[in-house]
């Protein structure tokens, strides 16, 4: 396809909540430990939210700062997309929410469901409404607070999830300078429900007297098994359509989901471990945040820095998974 215009990624920010839970406060729940959770999934601690804060209040926070290292004012903003599957309410969505909230007046919303892959959707999919002359100013926003949807005594989920918001500016510039390489998406169809977050409301009817609790049930080596089968094949399938080898990455962003999954596929890869970026160990698997939050982080911490490349795979409920390929030149 001839391209009339590029997309660029001019600036990512990102929120966590207050409170900090510890892998040794886990142990008061469970029976289980700081060493059991950090050597299985490479996490000491997560953060949670507290009673004042939610989904929203994330996303406004990530996505003010987002347009204030941009100087972009949310009137200019032409789309709003929010990347969640725990939304504060299922309607208004999350992103005609946040319109409201940050003044985005001229944007239209909506909200789009891939689960822990959604910030890579969210991208591709942006990247069509500037590919298209739609849009010039298009706010992604990727936001989960699983924490409100856990069994607090199931061991084996309770330890993985954190909450969290991360989100970028993607706008127009000339198809020249286009930073989107390439981008490959994926969904099979999860017909055992190893990862579901079920609707008991609306799946039992007759109990809408009751509180029905809506937990993540999740099959865990399968996921593992999945995660490691499908990220290195969306990554070989990423470098074939550009013909660049490992070496020729910068850095590879994968979803923080367990930190044996992404040194197992890093080293599958050949990737060394010095242009893999990860901050599970603080922040836990954020979901759909967990991109943009380890991207925001990086750059903060100069460990991240343009220009780059940088290969972003995402994978999860769906099951769906992707990747792209970003030339970064940096923040505006
Ligand atoms: O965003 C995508 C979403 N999900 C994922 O990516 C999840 C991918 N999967 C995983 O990260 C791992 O499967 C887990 C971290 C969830 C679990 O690690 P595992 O190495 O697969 O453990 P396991 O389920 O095979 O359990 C091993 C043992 C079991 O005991 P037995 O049967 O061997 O006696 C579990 O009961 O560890 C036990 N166990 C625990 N022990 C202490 C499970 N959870 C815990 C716990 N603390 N929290």
């Amino acid at each position: 396809m001839q391209k009339n215009y590029g997309v660029k990624f001019t600036a990512f920010s990102s929120a966590l909540p207050s409170v900090v839970v510890k892998n040794n406060d886990l142990e008061k729940l469970f029976s289980t430990s700081d060493e059991w959770i950090y050597t299985r999934t490479g996490i000491r601690e997560r953060r949670v939210v507290s009673d004042k804060e939610s989904g929203l209040s994330l996303s406004v926070d990530a996505a003010n700062k987002t347009l204030a290292k941009a100087k972009v004012d949310p009137k200019d903003l032409d789309l709003i997309i929010v990347a969640t599957t725990t939304p504060d309410k299922l309607y208004p969505s999350m992103s005609c929410m946040l319109q409201g909230k940050i003044g985005a007046k001229n944007s239209f919303c909506f909200d789009l469901s891939a689960a822990c892959s959604g910030f890579i959707y969210g991208i591709t999919t942006a990247a069509q409404y500037i590919y298209n002359g739609e849009c010039k100013n298009i706010l992604l926003v990727g936001v989960d607070i699983h924490s409100r949807f856990i069994d607090w005594s199931e061991r084996s989920v309770a330890v993985l999830f954190g909450d969290g918001a991360g989100a970028v500016l993607i706008q127009r510039c000339l198809a020249k300078d286009d930073e989107l390489m390439c981008h490959s998406l994926h969904t099979e169809s999860d017909v055992d429900l190893d990862l579901t977050l079920p609707n008991e409301n609306i799946l039992y009817p007759n109990h809408k007297n009751e509180i029905c609790p809506d937990f993540v049930k999740m099959n865990g080596k399968a996921v593992y098994q999945f995660a490691v089968r499908v990220v290195p094949d969306v990554v070989n399938k990423i470098l074939n359509k550009v013909n660049l080898t490992p070496k020729e990455i910068d850095y590879l962003v994968l979803h923080q989901a367990n930190q044996r999954i992404i040194d197992t596929v890093s080293e599958k890869l050949k990737f060394n471990k010095t242009q893999v970026v990860s901050n599970i160990e603080k922040v836990g698997n954020t979901s759909a945040a967990s991109i943009p939050l380890v991207i925001a982080d990086s750059i903060e911490k100069k460990i991240l820095k343009a220009p780059c490349k940088m290969l972003l795979v995402g994978f999860g409920a769906g099951l769906t998974w992707g990747g792209l390929l970003i030339n970064w030149q940096g923040d505006s």
